[in-house]
Formats: C-alpha cells, structure tokens, sequence
C-alpha cells in the first residue's frame, strides 16, 4: 500500500540535509561543548555555529536565541520564567482562547502555582483574536501577553505585530508561539516588538526535542532549569550538540527555501481544499481563509466523527489527524474550534490535513479521489 503523509503539523519528516549534517555529531565528533579540549571546542563551534542560523531565520542577535528541548518547553521558559523574574505586584497573564496546551497549561500553573490572574481572549468564528481585545485585557499589573502565531489546528494566523506594538505600548512583555509558522512565513523580530518567541526543530525538518526561545535583548525571565550555567544561565543543561546542528541546519535551509516551498505547498492546500469541496458540498473549512498558514487545512465534515474519519483514513494508508495530534487519545472536541464557536458536533467532525515540503501533487490527487468514499463510511457508521 502506497502511504500518503498528511500530518506534517504534528511532525515533519528529518531533512537529509539536516541528518547529514548533524550525523558527526553523534559519531566523532561527541565532545560536550563545555569542555576546553579540541573535542570540546569542535562541538561549541557548532553550537555557535547554529545559533548563528536560527538568529538569522528570525532576524534576532545570536545573543537572544536561547536552545531549548522544543516548542513545549520554549513557551514554559516564557511564561513561567517571565513570571518567576518580575517582583510580585504584576500578577496578570493575557492569552488567547486558541493557544496551544503548553501554553494554556503553563499559563494554567501560574495561575494555580504563583496566584496571577490568567485572563483568556475569545476569537472570532474565523479563529482570529482581535488586538483592540487583547488591549483592552491589558492593565498595569500585566506580566506577559502570550499570543500564537499561526494556529496548530486550523492554520488562522494572529494579528500578532498589532498585538505587539499594543503591548509595547503599555511597556508588557509580549510572547508569541510561532512553532508552526517559523519557515513557512517569514518571521522578523526586528519588524514586530515581540519580546519572546518560541520554534521548534521537529516541525522544520530538524528532529524532535530541540527548540529555541528567542528573547529580546533586555527582557529579563528566571531560568526554569539551573544547574551548570548554560545558555547564559538560562537554561543549564549539557547541550544537545547533535539536534542543535541539525534546529541550524533546518533554519537555513528555510531561509533559503521558504518563499518556493510555502507557495508550492499553499497551491498544493488549495487544490486539496477545491477537490473536497467540490465532492462533498456539506464539507465546511474551519478557521481564515485569508490569514492563513500555507500547509494546513482544517475541515468539518457534518454527520462523520473526526476520529473515525482519522482511522479510515489511515487504513487506506492516508496519515491525518483530528484536532491537535497532541491531545489525540481525547476524545473531547477541540478546544481551538469550541472557541471559535463550533458545536459539539461540527467540531468533532474536523480532520487536519497537514502539507510537508515533501508532498507531492499525485499524494494530494489521491486523497482528493479517496475522501468521498472515507466519509461516506464513517458518515454511515455514525448515524
Ligand atoms: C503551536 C504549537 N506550539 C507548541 C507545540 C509544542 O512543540 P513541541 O512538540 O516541540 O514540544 C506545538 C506542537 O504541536 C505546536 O503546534
């Protein structure tokens, strides 16, 4: 059976590129960059070296891009540092609705944990959250604002440069969740005043479990690993040479290849989109069909269930996901587009097809070909 990758939100395949490069790092070239000897030096070199290429996708100094585990731990170090670095007396965080979970949750902690009051923006029917909102949340006790960038679920991107110039304004550090969009928009941090910002390699085509927080020169947050210093003090810990060399690597190469690959994948997303509208009519697409990420779309298909459609799918071989792949195994309703003011049962019946640098237009003919048949059945089994 051939296979056909549509997940590549949840997770994009390595680069061979990327494991080429990162592949001596794992083998001879093993030294812990904090050793002064040859070994040691060869791996700092790299490390710098990386740093270097995930600073220049971002338009950041090299000083402010901090290595981390991934995206998860990028918005923890945001959140629950800035929090843990401002003396008490700012105690309020403002998020939006449509954040992922390890936003909402680490905002969650601190709200349980440190006693901020945690202020939740609503969106609109599209998924977009609206600044004059974000603004009007914002007072002087305001710690942090942590808006995303393009959404994980359905792909609406935020109106995050006016959220940052808001709250640059009122002198509120500002933190985005940019993991799904980093390489696939370009992303400048000189442009916009955002104060943080989170990536993460596995969505770039680097491995899973390495990230990077960028942080504005300036804006002060408490590490939330101590230890041997690293990543100036912080976020200690010996450094993932190896999944660093391969977060710069990635970078790079989206860098170079960003404006070709998005417009490609985006063409790919809207003949996806006309073919299943134009076999089932009843299908509805969810979230901004004019701000939008060019590898995800999100669609409802009233009367099947998002997680049978997900297993027919995948028993032609056609890898999907309902929702976010991250609470996959829940069968609650996605909290994204429950927010956005979907019904219990429009929500549940979404599917997430998710567009790589990889896919090809026959992969996308196929599913278009398949899709009325998978939802025929489910639609059958529901009723
Ligand atoms: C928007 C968003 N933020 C954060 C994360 C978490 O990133 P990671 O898997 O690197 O921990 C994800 C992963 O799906 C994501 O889509």
């Amino acid at each position: 059976m051939t296979t056909v990758y549509l997940d590549h939100s949840a997770t994009t395949p390595v680069r061979p590129e990327v494991l080429d490069a990162m592949l001596p790092f794992l083998r001879d070239a093993y030294g812990n960059a904090g050793s002064i000897h040859a070994f040691g030096r060869a791996a700092r070199r790299a490390v710098d070296d990386a740093r270097d290429q995930v600073a220049a996708l971002l338009h950041a100094d090299p000083r402010e891009i901090v290595l981390t585990s991934g995206g998860t731990e990028s918005n923890n170090l945001a959140i629950r540092g800035a929090v843990a670095a401002v003396a008490p007396g700012r105690r309020r965080i403002v998020v939006s609705a449509v954040e992922h979970h390890a936003v909402l949750h680490a905002a969650e902690y601190v709200r349980a944990n440190d006693g901020v009051e945690l202020v939740v923006v609503g969106v609109d029917s599209m998924g977009r959250v609206d600044s004059d909102e974000i603004a009007a949340a914002v007072d002087d006790a305001t710690v942090l604002v942590s808006v995303m960038h393009g959404n994980n679920e359905t792909g609406t991107i935020q109106p995050v440069e006016a959220i940052a110039r808001r709250c640059a304004e009122r002198g509120v550090p500002f933190h985005c969740d940019a993991v799904q969009s980093v390489g696939k928009v370009p992303i400048d941090v000189d442009a916009w005043p955002v104060s943080m910002l989170s990536i993460s390699g596995h969505k770039l085509g680097a491995p899973k479990g390495v990230g990077a927080l960028y942080i504005r020169n300036g804006v002060s947050i408490a590490a939330q690993a101590v230890g041997g210093g690293q990543e100036r003090g912080r976020r200690a810990g010996t450094e993932n040479v190896a999944g660093i060399v391969a977060l710069g690597k990635a970078c790079e190469m989206a860098r170079t290849e960003m404006g070709e690959a998005s417009a490609r994948m985006a063409q790919l997303r809207d003949v996806l989109e006309r073919g299943i509208l134009n076999c089932i009519p009843q299908a509805q697409v969810n979230g901004s069909q004019s701000h939008r990420l060019p590898h995800i779309l999100n669609v409802g298909f009233p009367g099947a269930d998002g997680e049978s459609l997900v297993l027919a799918f995948d028993s032609l071989g056609i890898a999907v996901s309902s929702g976010s792949a991250c609470t996959a195994g829940s069968l609650d309703p996605s909290h994204v587009l429950l927010a956005m003011g979907l019904s219990y049962g429009r929500a549940q019946s979404a599917v997430r097809f998710s567009l790589g640098t990889t896919t090809t237009p026959a992969e996308i003919e196929s599913v278009v070909a398949r899709t009325p048949d998978v939802v025929r059945r489910c639609s059958a089994r529901s009723h």
